[in-house]
């Protein structure tokens, strides 16, 4: 018999995974598969260890959840009754943010590649934005000049769990670089703005504090440039998410109090030896609040052998979870009912869209399985769900939260006929 480490909210239980007091079985028994099931109570747990461990160094700090990690309304509701912030990067996560009870006042937009309509909507609803070039902020003034203003900054320093997610550096297409930020705040303060933030976001999935620094350090320099060149103040120097969550066995949490000794403190230490007053640290976190706070579990189809390699067939693929696909991303996978079983075996986990590369897993050592098993894909609450597709015209999952030792359904499973929502048969064929 096997005892495995797991990390809360999972449990073993006679050889069951419960996730967060509940059998997953049951669950999906009850829900049918794939689900998605999340936890109200790590998602609250997740939000106050992040909280208190920045709050610790500097006690004016905003938390800003990146609402495409995850936009479940429940999720939004949740982080909103913890006192949480919303960065927002589209009209719908806006829509959503607003439908959830965010007031203008809690919500950021920091998008690329933003269409004139989109600014107008914005700016019509008073979303504070972020930009991201200076094209962006020449069309916004001309639609009207906001009360307050923030510049997106590539700091010149990236990191991240794949190229496709790092956000700054000489590669990426986010920010503007030191010199332009200068000249876009001196054209936003002639334009009459009054007030300003300044922002950057360097990647996800990071693991170390030293990117951090490195880059907190360039920002920090570069708004005391602006303070000084162009004389004007920041309500709030915002430093982005990219806390990064252990996924495969190797990795090691990031470290929560050096992240706060290391940047937070450096942070406040510089804004008061730069002049800059005492404006709000903003941070902004996706994965960190939501990734472990969900699990998909998917049943097992078929088992196949082939001169080559031994399949797992799931019922989850990357129409339902496209990380392990689109980044190569590794998911811990669980046989949830089989916990005590020892790993055997060895197969790939392909799921049911017909694509060669439609893999949960490859290579992974798992206990014998069997057609019927259940498999549980940990970490799957961040870029999951919000990532999910219709492709191969398959309805996306359900969801389900575990809140008060219930559980309840937060999202429907789609049915048949969400696949010809907004189609129209035009004409003789
Ligand atoms: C501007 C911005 N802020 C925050 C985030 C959140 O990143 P993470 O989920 O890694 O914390 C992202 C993610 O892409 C982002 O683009």
């Amino acid at each position: 018999m096997v005892k495995r480490k797991l990390r809360e909210p999972l449990e073993d239980r006679k050889g069951t995974l419960y996730f967060d007091g509940i059998s997953t079985t049951e669950l999906a028994k009850t829900y049918d598969t794939p689900l998605y099931v999340l936890s109200e109570k790590r998602i609250r747990d997740n939000y106050n260890r992040l909280y208190s461990a920045i709050v610790n160094n500097y006690k004016y700090v905003r938390i800003y959840y990146a609402a495409k990690a995850n936009t479940n309304l429940n999720v939004l509701r949740i982080l909103h009754s913890q006192g949480a912030y919303l960065d927002t990067v589209s009209p719908g996560e806006v829509f959503l943010a607003l439908s959830a009870g965010f007031t203008p006042d809690r919500i950021l937009f920091t998008g690329t590649s933003v269409r004139n309509d989109e600014l107008k909507m914005l700016s019509n609803a008073n979303i504070t934005i972020n930009v991201d070039s200076q094209s962006e902020m020449d069309r916004l003034l001309k639609i009207s000049v906001p009360q307050i203003l923030s510049v997106r900054v590539n700091p010149e320093v990236g990191a991240g769990h794949h190229s496709h997610c790092i956000t700054a550096g000489p590669e990426s297409k986010f920010g503007l670089w030191e010199e332009e930020v200068i000249q876009a705040y001196a054209i936003a303060q002639r334009a009459r703005v009054e007030r300003f933030g300044i922002h950057m976001h360097i990647g996800s999935g990071i693991l170390e504090v030293e990117p951090y620094v490195l880059a907190v350090e360039k920002l920090l320099s570069i708004a005391k440039r602006v303070h000084e060149e162009v004389g004007i103040n920041f309500e709030f120097i915002d430093i982005g998410g990219g806390f990064g969550v252990p996924y495969k066995p190797e990795d090691k949490d990031l470290d929560l109090a050096e992240f706060s000794s290391k940047v937070v403190s450096m942070f406040k230490n510089k804004v008061k030896e730069y002049g800059l007053g005492k404006p709000y640290l903003f941070v902004e976190p996706g994965r960190y609040l939501v990734c472990d706070a969900s699990i998909l579990l998917t049943a097992v189809n078929s088992v196949k052998v082939t001169p080559g390699r031994k399949f797992v067939g799931v019922d989850a693929g990357f129409n339902t979870l496209v990380r392990p696909t689109m980044y190569g991303s590794y998911h811990p996978i669980l046989v949830a009912n089989k916990l005590t079983a020892a790993d055997k075996e060895t197969y790939d986990v392909a799921g049911p869209v017909c694509e060669s590369g439609d893999l949960l897993a490859k290579e992974r050592k798992l206990p014998e399985i069997a057609e019927g098993d259940l498999l549980a894909v940990l970490n799957a609450g961040a870029y999951g769900f919000s990532m999910s597709s219709q492709y191969n015209s398959r309805p996306r999952a359900a969801e389900v939260m575990i809140r008060g030792g219930k559980a309840v359904i937060v999202r429907e499973r789609e049915q048949l006929k969400d696949l010809v929502t907004n189609q129209k048969i035009q004409g003789e064929s």
